[in-house]
């Protein structure tokens, strides 16, 4: 049966919630589930922008045959080729084979690859600033390449106003029975969602992110139609504030993100005992065991806090597993301009601060702050005036740069 939601008087939402799936592209959990968003309207001719993924691709057939109502459909706009949203693209142009295939060249190279059938004679390719109109609608198409796959493309609609933005401004979380942002309280329920979902996902190309959002900022925008989440038709500032913020690595909070990695608790302890002290001194602290806490959560509050004190023992003459791994994460998604401050721990040998100080200054605008803290098995008494000297130095460089 179907089940969509309306959004304009000729556009239905015929997309579908997905609860079931454990991890988002095979690594990112999402213990509230995803939504994969498609929108059809029923204007001269009838539009369909994207599909979904394969695992709700009965609810999406049968919204779809709702939606038309008996009508053929005439287009379906490619945005995207990643198969969380392209999976189902060949079974709809099967289902419907008078519908024409609006994507642009690089989108026709990932077809063929993609699907046995050949579809390249029902494709009618455009580029930037390119128009098609459905009657009552007139549409333009905006490349967005790199956010975040090379072929990935924006459609504004000129006439209701409407951007159907692809992966931007998508969130993780299903929609569970709303479609619009102003439904819910979206700055608080999905916010760290969001910001997951963004940090992740896109988080390394802030600079094409960027490049669009330059673009869009020229456009009278009623609605946003991500491939992913709510709609948005009112209130959407404050959430293209923080699309402004992450794409450009600004953190949204002065305060210390702490991730450690602790075999046997000692590194544990001389974390703690940092966080108590940066509490102690008004610091905002947030802080992750790498061993318990999935890289994705850790990733998206380094993007939002100022400062990271990362903290790891030393393993196999390297960087602790889940350690090594963060910071690879953290370098993947180009994080820039943190203030960093490390501990290291060894029972024979330490070289983690080293070694995670090495890989941390791959990123633009890394800068390490107060002296690193060597533990050697667990921390000594007399060590604690260490952690009060990268307490200091860390709250003086936040004091510095909340009054900047
Ligand atoms: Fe939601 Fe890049 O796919």
């Amino acid at each position: 049966m179907h089940c969509t939601k309306r959004i304009t008087a000729d556009m239905l939402w015929v997309g579908a919630d997905d609860r079931r799936l454990a991890v988002f592209e095979g690594v990112y959990g999402v213990p509230d589930g995803v939504s994969y968003n498609s929108y059809l309207i029923n204007d001269e001719k009838t539009i369909l922008f994207d599909t979904v993924d394969k695992a709700v691709a009965h609810n999406f057939f049968d919204n779809v045959a709702y939606g038309l109502n008996g009508r053929k459909l005439d287009y379906l706009v490619i945005s995207h080729m990643e198969p969380d949203h392209a999976a189902t693209i060949e079974d709809i142009a099967l289902r419907y084979p008078e519908a024409t295939i609006v994507c642009n060249a690089k989108i026709k190279t990932m077809l063929a690859r993609f699907f046995p059938t050949d579809l390249s004679g029902r494709l009618h390719i455009v580029k930037e600033g390119d128009t098609l109109s459905t009657g009552r609608h007139n549409f333009t198409f905006v490349m967005a390449p790199m956010v975040h796959w090379p072929e990935v493309m924006m459609t504004y609609d000129l006439t209701d106003k409407i951007l159907f933005s692809a992966d931007a401004f998508g969130s993780f979380g299903a929609l569970n029975g709303r479609i619009f942002a102003d439904e819910c309280d979206f700055m608080h329920e999905y916010l760290d969602e969001a910001r997951r979902y963004y940090t992740n996902i896109v988080g390394k190309y802030g600079a094409q992110v960027q490049s669009v959002l330059k673009k869009a900022a020229g456009l009278q925008i009623d609605y946003v139609c991500p491939l992913h989440s709510f709609v948005w038709r009112k209130g959407f500032g404050d959430f293209l504030a923080k699309y402004l913020q992450w794409s450009s690595y600004t953190p949204e909070e002065n305060g210390v993100l702490i991730a450690y990695a602790s075999v046997y608790g000692h590194t544990e302890n001389a974390a703690n005992i940092l966080a108590a002290k940066l509490s102690d001194r008004g610091v905002k602290v947030r802080m992750y065991d790498t061993s318990v806490t999935p890289s994705s959560y850790i990733v998206s509050d380094a993007f939002k806090y100022s400062h990271l004190v990362l903290a790891a023992t030393t393993y196999n003459a390297g960087v602790f597993i889940t350690m090594e791994q963060l910071i690879h994460d953290l370098v993947s998604h180009n994080l820039q301009g943190r203030k960093v401050a490390l501990i290291e721990n060894g029972s024979w040998a330490p070289v983690s601060g080293k070694l995670m100080r090495g890989m941390l200054s791959e990123l633009k605008g890394t800068e390490f702050i107060g002296d690193a803290v060597t533990v050697n098995s667990a921390l000594a008494e007399g060590q604690l005036a260490e952690l009060d000297a990268l307490a200091d130095a860390i709250a003086a460089d936040i004091t510095a740069s909340t009054r900047a």
